[in-house]
């Protein structure tokens, strides 16, 4: 394969957040931490490898007074072989990560344009639930070995949340938990390789879901660029930050409890500031800092990061700790290895109590300025900790281990010198980009080679077979259209194999399950596209990957229970078997002697206020299905979604529930042996009505139009 000259080109997702190459906001919201440092450093680093051809980074445009224009740049430069895209979906605005779900699909099909324009990635990986969501149905769609990092899992949230006093309708009501845990499914599902951080993300986050698999997990704990982190010197010159620092403190000599983090209610910062003020012993030996974000005015800030603050400044005051706690109200990056280095200076110890702390990126940054740590006992900082050997672990909701760790470090001198020395050393030897790029690229050199995921995996057909790849694409009927002529059939399936580029996709009314059973009998080929359903229903390639933005458009004003209750009371229309029934169709067969017309029908439904489309083919056949749905409408969203041209697509059908696609400007033919009720198509420019029946006809609507060749579209108008 060609990645084997040229290396691999790997498309990362992150769609959260304020992500920029230049000058990360990191901290600006609860969207903007960790998650934005990791892709990025991960998109440079592995840019760096030889065997890399190229990196990109997705996320959202945004196009919003409130942020920077950068956030509205469509690419932005990252490093040599690697770059930011910014995809732009649903509003231009910016939004919270909980209120991007409604436009993931969009993302998607916006996404497979942008990979039409650059070129198909080798590896397509996918960062925290809204990006793996994504992620996981392009990897799907394209048939490209999907890798995801959940970051924070749902399931473990909504665990931790629920000791709190919120009841469980308002948690999700605000976290969408429900969709956030099926996006996380599906990605794991269809994850050739999990990367985690640390061994008990693996062992208890991602343990807790369905699609958990062991041997796709790979704990590669991420590196952190600590090349601004170094532990303080004698001729360090006093900061800018120390003042903003001091200004709060009445004795800013004091060793500094330090922590920094977002005001998020699970950085337990609250709990923090009680310790402290129910300790005599620690305000007695230590300054309390607390580095929360950055803030212009309080009463602008988001809800629940205001709440955190606000409780934060109340306990201050009740415990009236002024002259004691420090809390800057901003900081530039800059400032950040400065804060860690003052706290070194006068043998602090920097604290993360978070209720869960899925990586603790600021532990490795105090650790590489010799700072001791003491963090809860939970996830990163378990492994940190093991590590590196530089602090202690306490329990986040025991508010005396709390303390005695802190007090521990602050007073035994000794410990100190060898948890800071510690600390300094293994954050470098464990945590380095280049040490994870390596085995990242080691594993998805494995998966690239040989382990797809099953839902990934082809059934061993010669060729991979991907939409993007195809410049012309066949959609035929399957009944009657497709199957009549077996000689005729058995050519045209083999014209179409020899033709590389030309797709093959079938348009049928009958269901998923029936179209498939049909299929297999005649011994076809799986479809690249199957339209089902009466164009309702969307499923792709060798997998039949559902089509969800087609899905989620179709329910469109679709009240089926009220429509079977209505039409079950009209004369000559009988409800055909509940196998010819789906959830967007509902099926009858009409008797033409005693039944109401057609129009007769849809004025009953307009009357009852139900909105639908009726299709009527070969005088019996009577489908109803939502407005939206009718193969005019699926085509034209399979041609918008994979990027056809309508004279790239060549239509074929024999009877009324394929015209909606022969009227469409795509090229179409209508076979010999059709309905008396697509004679009137004969007016409309390109649509060909070929002498030959069934596949015989449809090979020389082929000849007709050269498709297969130089495409020429004789009857682009008809005249009268
Ligand atoms: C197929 C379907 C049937 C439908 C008919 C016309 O035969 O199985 O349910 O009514 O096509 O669209
Ligand atoms: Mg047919």
């Amino acid at each position: 394969m060609s990645q084997e000259q040229d290396g691999y080109k790997i498309t990362l997702i992150s769609l959260h957040g304020l992500i920029r190459a230049d000058e990360p906001e990191l901290g600006r919201d609860a969207d903007t931490g960790g998650q934005v440092k990791y892709v990025l450093e991960l998109a440079a680093e592995l840019a760096r490898k030889p065997n890399v051809r190229a990196v990109e980074l997705l996320t959202r445009q945004i196009i919003d007074e409130r942020v920077d224009e950068s956030y509205a740049r469509v690419e932005e430069p990252i490093a040599e072989k690697a770059k930011i895209v910014r995809i732009p979906f649903g509003p231009k605005r910016y939004l919270r990560k909980e209120a991007l779900w409604p436009y993931v699909e969009v993302f998607v099909d916006q996404t497979l344009s942008h990979f039409r324009r650059s070129g198909l990635p080798d590896v397509i990986h996918g960062h925290y639930a809204d990006a793996g969501l994504a992620g996981a149905q392009l990897a799907r769609l394209l048939h490209i070995p999907y890798v995801f990092t959940g970051h924070s899992l749902g399931r473990v949230k909504r665990e931790r949340l629920s000791h709190g006093k919120a009841s469980p309708e308002s948690l999700e009501k605000k976290y969408h938990f429900k969709t956030r845990v099926e996006a996380e499914e599906l990605a794991l599902e269809t994850a050739a390789m999990v990367v985690a951080s640390t061994s008990q993300e693996v062992e208890q986050q991602y343990e807790l879901y369905d699609h958990y698999v062991p041997d796709r997990m790979e704990v590669i704990p991420p590196g952190v660029d600590l090349s601004s982190f170094r532990p303080p010197k004698e001729e360090d010159e006093v900061p800018p930050i120390a003042a903003e620092v001091a200004r709060f403190l009445r004795d800013p000599a004091k060793p500094m409890i330090f922590a920094m983090a977002r005001p998020d209610e699970r950085k337990n910062l609250e709990m923090l500031v009680r310790v402290y003020g129910e300790s005599e012993r620690l305000r007695e030996v230590a300054n309390l800092v607390l580095v929360m974000g950055a803030r212009d005015d309080l009463r602008e800030i988001e809800k629940a990061q205001r709440n955190v603050l606000l409780n934060v400044l109340t306990l201050i005051d009740v415990y009236d700790l002024y002259g004691s706690v420090a809390y800057p109200k901003a900081h530039q990056p800059s400032d950040v290895p400065d804060l860690y280095r003052l706290a070194a200076q006068n043998r602090g110890v920097f604290v993360n109590p978070a209720m869960t702390e899925p990586f603790g990126l600021t532990l490795l940054e105090a650790a590489g300025s010799g700072l001791p740590i003491v963090a809860t006992n939970d996830g990163g900082p378990r492994d940190i900790v093991a590590n590196c050997e530089n602090g202690l672990l306490v329990d986040p909701f025991d508010p005396k281990e709390i303390e005695h760790g802190l007090l521990r470090v602050l007073t035994e001198p000794k410990e100190w010198d060898r948890w800071s020395e510690n600390g300094l050393k293994g954050a470098h030897a464990h945590y380095s980009w280049s040490t994870h790029a390596d085995r990242y690229l080691r594993d998805v050199t494995d998966i690239v080679e040989h382990s797809e995921t099953p839902v990934l995996a082809d059934v061993a057909t010669h060729r991979r077979r991907r939409l993007p790849e195809f410049d012309r694409l066949i959609v035929t009927d399957l009944d009657n259209t497709l199957t009549g002529d077996d000689e005729a059939l058995r050519e045209l399936l083999d014209r179409i194999d020899r033709a590389e580029h030309c797709g093959f996709g079938i348009a049928t009314g009958r269901r998923l399950d029936d179209a498939l059973e049909v299929i297999e009998k005649l011994g076809l080929p799986r479809p690249d596209v199957l339209d089902t359903s009466v164009g309702t229903e969307l499923h792709y390639g060798e997998s039949l990957t559902d089509d969800l933005s087609w899905r989620k458009q179709i329910g469109h004003h679709w009240r089926p229970d009220e429509i079977r209750d209505l039409l079950g009371e009209v004369e000559g229309l009988f409800l055909q078997t509940e196998k010819e029934q789906s959830e967007f169709k509902i099926s009858y067969t009409r008797d033409a002697e005693v039944a109401p017309s057609i129009a007769a029908i849809r004025r009953m439904l307009r009357e009852a206020g139900l909105r639908a489309k009726l299709v009527f083919s070969l005088g019996m056949y009577l489908d109803v299905i939502p407005v939206r749905g009718g193969s005019e409408l699926s085509m034209r969203h399979l041609l918008y979604k994979w990027g056809f041209t309508p004279e790239q697509v060549l239509v074929a059908g024999d009877s009324g529930n394929d015209e909606g696609m022969l009227k469409g400007r795509t090229l179409g033919v209508v076979v010999g042996n059709h309905g008396p009720e697509l004679e009137p198509l004969r007016r409309w420019p390109r649509v060909y009505f070929a002498e030959g029946h069934h596949a015989r006809g449809i090979l020389e609507g082929i000849d007709y139009y050269q498709f297969l060749d130089h495409i020429t579209i004789p009857n682009d108008r008809i005249d009268e």
